[in-house]
């Protein structure tokens, strides 16, 4: 029996799970917990269920004491854990990829179509109560048919995102640290190019790399400059990745046709130049959002943490 730390609501069965091994301190709230509770919640702690609102930092890890062998991140990304300080103190680290790929790819898919039809800003024109009927030259968007996809950061999101593009007649191509995946590259006639390329050649460039030291603003003024002006930015990964404040600057000088977001630069505000623009589309961080994916999410997270506090191997262990 150890205790574990469940630091804000979860879906499903995997708390009562969790129960079933183990003492839970279960924190059933919606919002991560504020500072003043935290050091009561996790302290003698040998596990600690985290999301993506909580900072999981060195002061968090020694609150919960020497006793602490697993952070579960209910989440893929893991931005929001501090992995160095994981490592010093012998900390295993989980997150859960795999689970929310197709769920991620289907939000990317659906801002590439909203942007490039215009529909957020149709929808407002239905809900505007201002006069409207069909009309030859109303709300013209841009074809998807024969443009082209690019993936930065092709890992499971990244393809199965472009797996869609394809299925929608666009022509993918591919550019991350890693080699993609020959089998997949095959599969979706992919173009593996370099940086320079998927800038200048994306008609939709689609962002899938993990937020770190290195994917920081990797598109700033700089690299947004070498995109096309008929291209549109479809970020679905983590907001950090692109510097917002150039997107803006871009959008408005109409060095950009447009973007679609699911994540911010600094979630949950949204940059003013963005909120007032039409040729942009604004989702609220809903990538893994539906029931199914966050209930497989939360499960995976109870059985990382049951698997190493009975000694096994963690299912998705951060390496
Ligand atoms: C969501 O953004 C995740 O990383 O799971
Ligand atoms: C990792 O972020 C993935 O693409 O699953």
């Amino acid at each position: 029996m150890g205790t574990v730390a469940v630091l804000s609501r979860l879906p499903g069965t995997a708390v009562e799970r969790l129960g079933r091994h183990h003492e839970v301190r279960y924190r059933d709230e919606d919002s991560a917990p504020p500072d003043a509770e935290l050091p009561g919640l996790v302290e003698g702690a040998d596990a600690v269920v985290a999301t993506l609102g909580q900072r999981v930092d060195a002061a968090l890890l020694d609150a919960a004491g020497p006793g602490l062998r697993v952070v579960a991140n209910v989440a893929v990304g893991y931005d929001n854990v501090d992995l160095d300080a994981c490592r010093q103190r012998g900390v295993t680290l989980t997150n859960t990829p795999g689970v929310l790929t197709d769920a991620t790819a289907d939000i990317a898919i659906s801002l590439t179509l909203m942007v490039t039809r215009r529909l957020a800003e149709a929808e407002r024109v239905v809900r505007s109560g201002q006069p409207w009927g069909w009309g030859m030259f109303q709300l013209l968007g841009s074809s998807v048919q024969g443009r082209t996809f690019g993936v930065l950061g092709p890992g499971a999101i990244g393809l199965a995102t472009a797996r869609r593009a394809r299925a929608f007649g666009m022509d993918v191509l591919l550019h991350g640290r890693s080699e993609p995946d020959p089998d997949a590259v095959a599969e979706l006639a992919a173009e593996v190019v370099g940086f320079e390329d998927l800038l200048a050649r994306s008609d939709v460039l689609s962002v899938h790399t993990p937020l770190t030291a290195a994917t920081r603003h990797l598109l700033d003024a700089d690299a947004l400059a070498r995109m096309r002006p008929t291209a549109y930015l479809v970020n679905t990964a983590r907001g950090p990745v692109v510097d917002e404040t150039a997107l803006v600057a871009a959008l408005e000088a109409g060095r950009l046709a447009g973007a679609g977001l699911d994540v911010f630069e600094d979630e949950p505000a949204v940059h003013p130049g963005l909120l007032e623009r039409d040729d942009v589309v604004l989702l609220p961080h809903v990538g893994s959002a539906t029931l199914e994916t966050r209930t497989a999410m939360a499960d995976l997270a109870a059985d990382n943490v049951v698997a190493v506090l009975d000694g096994r191997d963690p299912l998705t262990a951060v390496r």
